[in-house]
């Protein structure tokens, strides 16, 4: 058991370990949540971020989403173990595929995979799931498919919240235009590189 933000987060070999830098994600999107809010969490993993979210404003309508079956088990457990089980709708779907679209959120967030797959040889030491860590096209591909759907979920001004690496950042600038979503800010982790990016479709 280890502590994410506010959060007693168990994982096993299966799920991808929150990391002390993610915490800013919550912090940043803490910053843009009013009450009742409709929240949507893509790749949830343990559930950290969403169970963080829900303890720090407990009248959210949070749905947190896995491809991993396995993801959606643990993150399930640990919002029983925060006492917080009743509030989070946890969904087994890959990116958006299984959300009803006449349901939208007020913000989107999510830490998806983003470490280039053409760099994996580099990373042989991380215990993590794989397709919890590598995307193709130098690690942007599901970043893209999450920003090419977005707005279909997104309410008439709505934000997405994304972690990515610092090599993205101006990707966001070529790419956002074309999905009719502009960029708010792109903050940076403790050691200075651009690591979180908010964006708004108003
Ligand atoms: C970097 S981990 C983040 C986990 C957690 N949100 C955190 O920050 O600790 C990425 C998560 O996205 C999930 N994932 C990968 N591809 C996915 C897809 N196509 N649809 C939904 N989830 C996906 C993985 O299973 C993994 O749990």
């Amino acid at each position: 058991m280890s502590l994410f933000y506010n959060s007693n987060i168990e994982i096993n070999e299966k799920i991808f370990e929150p990391r002390e830098e993610t915490e800013k994600i919550v912090d940043i999107t803490l910053k843009y949540l009013k009450d009742k809010m409709d929240i949507l969490e893509l790749g949830t993993g343990s559930g950290a971020i969403s169970i963080s979210l829900i303890k720090r404003m407990s009248n959210l309508n949070i749905t947190a989403t896995d491809k991993s079956v396995e993801a959606i088990k643990c993150a399930r457990k640990n919002s029983v173990k925060n006492n917080v089980n009743e509030k989070i709708n946890f969904i087994k779907s890959d990116w958006f595929n299984k959300l009803d679209s006449s349901l939208k959120y007020d913000i989107i967030v999510s830490n998806p995979p983003y470490i280039p797959i053409e760099n994996k040889k580099l990373y042989k030491d991380l215990r993590d799931p794989k397709n919890s860590l590598f995307a193709k096209d130098y690690g942007f591909f599901e970043i893209k498919n999450i920003l090419k759907q977005s707005s279909e979920f997104m309410k008439k001004k709505a934000f997405l919240i994304l972690e990515h690496s610092h090599h993205h950042t101006l990707q966001f600038d070529h790419v956002l235009k074309y999905y009719k979503l502009k960029k708010v800010i792109t903050e940076q982790d403790i050691y200075g590189y651009d690591r979180f990016t908010v964006i708004k479709n108003f």
